[in-house]
């Protein structure tokens, strides 16, 4: 639609309003290797179960007022997660301290909204979700990249970074956390790791915005607890998303936080909840079905990992190294010998590959060009490895 002459919607922006993007239009055709893509491919989506399992919570609850929003989010959700969460991930969650949001990227969103001011210093690992990395800076937050080793953050890096800060008198306002199957460099890290993380997050009073949303994908090895289920001090906030677990388009997901930054938020949410469909639909089908849903799906996901990792031994053996996780969606590709996989994008794409480049991730020193985030969630074992030959062509060139 095109505007009328008289209106010039740049002259009315808002100040704070972020700068244009443009819109993404019709969906372009999906190539044939889509290595971007972090989520189950929509064969391994439990679509007609969803669908039965919303046609059952209807036919219970549709002549009740359970089918208006629900502010905070459906109770009988918010029950659930905070089972699920004492049994899966050791924490102990009253149910009025869940909300519910449009998966955890809202969480986030918000939580950044909340405690943001343009400059405030943000803590995240450097290589991190870029989703994160978009809303802090929506947010215009100062980004402050951490560096990591296999078992995830470094502690004394984190203190350091706090200290820095403080010593600037800019104490920063949040430290971002994948602590499980870390997006983009797929590490978990180790319970102790974590309690040490707490323990420096605690002692400056910074709190941690934990994003827990992958931990279910475990196919192999112990679920290592949440960083929430650490901490009494109050200073881990937590979110997951139904948008992996289930089906992505019901953008069902959680924040879970002291009341005091609840009740931030809420004003910042608004009085409406989030869709109550989703919500009836994500109850009833997690209730009935999720545990066997992902147990088939991580069956699928370790079988394709497996791929992945073999089609990378074979193809770029010692030219390059990647993370090698027990679960998860995704791993962290490097190549070795100053090979450039934002110059071998184009190129890959032109033959169906595309990956997530490193650049998008990166925070600190090293803008990551030589790196790329692998997701083997969406191809088959067959796909993967037709679609790594090619990819090592192109960064590598022929033979
Ligand atoms: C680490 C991480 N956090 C948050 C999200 C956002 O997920 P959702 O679909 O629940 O908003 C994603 C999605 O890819 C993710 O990988």
């Amino acid at each position: 639609m095109n505007a009328s002459p008289q209106l010039d919607f740049d002259r009315l922006r808002a100040k704070g309003a972020p700068d244009p993007t443009p819109l993404p239009g019709s969906r372009k055709a999906q190539p044939k290797y889509p290595f971007v893509m972090s989520y189950p491919d929509p064969g391994n989506l439990p679509i007609m179960e969803a669908h039965a399992a919303m046609g059952e919570a209807l036919a219970e609850v549709g002549g009740t007022t359970a089918v208006y929003p629900d502010t905070q989010g459906y109770p009988p959700l918010r029950e659930y997660i905070a089972e699920r969460l004492a049994q899966r991930r050791r924490m102990s969650v009253d149910p009025d301290d869940i909300l519910l949001t449009e998966g955890s990227g809202q969480a986030i969103h918000f939580v950044t909204e909340a405690l943001v001011d343009p400059g405030d210093v943000v803590i995240v690992d450097h290589f991190v979700y870029g989703g994160t990395l978009w809303s802090l800076r929506r947010f215009a937050a100062d980004i402050r990249g951490v560096v990591s080793d296999a078992d995830g953050m470094l502690p004394d890096a984190l203190e350091d970074a706090i200290s820095g800060a403080v010593a600037e008198g800019r104490r920063p306002k949040m430290i971002y956390l994948i602590p499980t199957f870390q997006n983009p460099q797929a590490w978990t890290m180790p319970v102790e790791r974590r309690r040490e993380i707490v323990e420096v997050a605690a002692r400056w009073g910074v709190p941690i915005l934990e994003d827990d949303g992958i931990a279910e994908f475990r196919f192999e090895g112990e679920h290592v607890p949440a960083v929430a289920s650490l901490d009494d001090s109050g200073v881990v906030m937590h979110t997951g998303t139904f948008s992996k677990i289930v089906v992505p388009g019901m953008r069902i997901g959680y924040l879970i936080a002291s009341r005091q930054l609840l009740e931030t938020v809420m004003p910042i949410k608004g009085s409406r909840g989030v869709t109550q469909f989703g919500a009836l639909a994500v109850h009833r089908f997690a209730v009935t079905r999720l545990d066997d849903h992902l147990a088939r799906l991580n069956g699928a996901l370790r079988s394709r990992r497996d791929a992945m990792f073999a089609a990378l031994g074979e193809n770029m053996g010692s030219a390059a190294s990647w993370s090698t996780p027990e679960g998860g969606l995704y791993t962290w590709l490097t190549m070795h010998d100053g090979v450039d996989l934002v110059d071998a994008a184009g190129a890959a794409a032109e033959r169906g590959v595309t990956y997530d480049q490193g650049p998008n991730f990166a925070t600190g020193d090293d803008p990551g060009r030589n790196k790329a985030r692998l997701c083997f969630s969406f191809n088959t074992e067959d796909e993967i490895r037709e679609g790594i030959a090619r990819l090592a062509e192109e960064a590598l060139g022929p033979g």
